[in-house]
């Protein structure tokens, strides 16, 4: 199987790498890729979002499958492009994308499966904000209506910042989602989804905000850990059977069916799972510890989820054990972040088996040199028979990087091992 990876993240890198591993990929290659990816597949310089280039690499390459990472690309209508051509894709339609790219539908769609989530109002005039905030909190929930990477959400106690921030983005011309505040820890929870048949992975936690004890600004995602040693197996067959399946159903229903990977976002609280987000593709960072996991091969799965057949195939197998990404973000990220600086101690030469560095934000200089050139610069994924072992060992090789400015949290997973975290 010849297989084109979409997009340039640690995700796409993990993706890269889970690939590699089954016997049945005979080819890689990845458009645009990274430093750390084209290590591992042919790169081509091509934008992820320019539909036609994408469909005329897949045919040059003459790709079995096509993977695409990231939303974006989704919500414009690659896969439908790919599709057309008939190139098996991994990625839902423009259609069902807009479960991640529009709040609205995902509310729609969401009230007629009968899934409990968070009430919302949108606000796009500033003189209706504060008595639309006055609706809501305390606590705050103030996101930017449309795609935003994580970063355009405010979760706060503070009527004036969530006012400022809903101002902000209303200057910039964004219209602003409040929402109520869902408590309780948070899920994610990939399913392979095609049309009404719906395989779950491994359930994950992200930790969102920037800094150590979820202080700080929100980013994109500071690390990740899986499997979650506090969720009972019967929370997530909940949530299968009352959130991602009637949501399947429910596009198939609108002749939306989905077809790729729906990412629920879940708060677990006293009164059960409540859905904080739909995402349309694998989650940023959660995949690259979730695929660490992985025993079966991923390019199979994919493949039978492109084409209609994944209720045929062996359901996925998993490694014992845990898996924890921890990220290593520039200076200054979530804000501006400082870029073209070294790296060293990121190469792969030095990563053991139970330990891994993902590139996310990396190029090489045309002297070899590595330098970030993104927010996120690069993930390390540790390995370990169970969540302390495996934190202690991306800790360990997280620190041997050095990258000047650059900053990680050191927390990642420490409330699951400590047995700080309750539902
Ligand atoms: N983990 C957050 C996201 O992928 O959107």
């Amino acid at each position: 199987m010849r297989v084109l990876v979409i997009g340039s993240g640690a995700r796409e890198h993990a993706l890269v790498l889970a690939l590699r591993r089954d016997p049945a990929v005979t080819a890689l290659f990845a458009a645009p890729g990274n430093a750390g990816i084209a290590q591992h597949a042919q790169v081509r310089p091509v934008d992820p979002c320019a539909a036609e280039d994408v469909v005329a690499l897949a045919t040059e390459v003459d790709a079995d499958l096509v993977v695409i990472g990231p939303e974006v690309p989704l919500v414009l209508g690659v896969a439908d492009a790919l599709r057309v051509a008939g190139i098996p894709c991994f990625g839902p339609s423009a259609a069902a994308a807009r479960i991640e790219g529009s709040k609205a539908f995902a509310k729609d769609v969401m009230a007629a499966a009968g899934v409990r989530t968070a009430h919302s109002e949108v606000v796009d005039n500033p003189a209706e904000l504060d008595d639309a905030l006055d609706r809501f909190g305390p606590t705050w929930v103030v996101k930017d209506d449309g795609l935003a990477a994580g970063k355009g959400v405010v979760v706060t106690a503070d009527r004036s910042a969530a006012r400022e921030h809903g101002a902000e983005l209303l200057e910039q011309g964004h219209p602003v989602l409040l929402e109520s505040f869902l408590d309780g820890p948070e899920v994610s929870l990939f399913c392979l989804v095609d049309g009404e048949t719906v395989v779950p992975l491994l359930p994950a936690q992200d930790h969102k905000r920037v800094g150590d004890g979820d202080t700080g600004p929100n980013t994109g995602g500071m690390g990740a850990y899986t499997p979650l040693p506090w969720l009972p197996e019967e929370t997530v067959t909940a949530i299968i059977e009352d959130v991602v399946q009637p949501v399947a159903a429910e596009l198939v229903r609108r002749g939306s069916g989905f077809s790729g990977l729906l990412y629920a976002g879940l708060a677990i609280g006293a009164a059960g799972p409540a859905v904080v987000e739909f995402n349309c593709r694998f989650g940023d960072p959660e995949t690259q510890a979730v695929l660490a996991l992985l025993d079966s091969p991923l390019g199979e799965l994919l493949h039978a989820t492109a084409t209609g057949t994944l209720a045929q195939v062996e359901p996925p197998r998993w490694r014992d054990g845990a898996a924890v990404t921890v990220v290593l973000a520039a200076e200054n990220y979530p804000g501006r972040p400082r870029l073209g600086d070294a790296i060293s101690g990121a190469g792969e030469g030095a990563s053991g088996e139970n330990a891994t560095v993902l590139h996310a934000g990396t190029t090489q200089r045309e002297d070899g040199t590595l330098v970030s050139a993104g927010g996120r610069v690069l993930n390390v994924v540790g390995v370990g028979a169970d969540l302390a072992e495996a934190r202690t060992r991306a800790y360990e090789r997280i620190a041997a990087i050095k990258l000047p400015g650059s900053h990680y949290r050191t927390d990642i997973g420490l409330a699951a091992v400590e047995g700080r975290i309750e539902v």
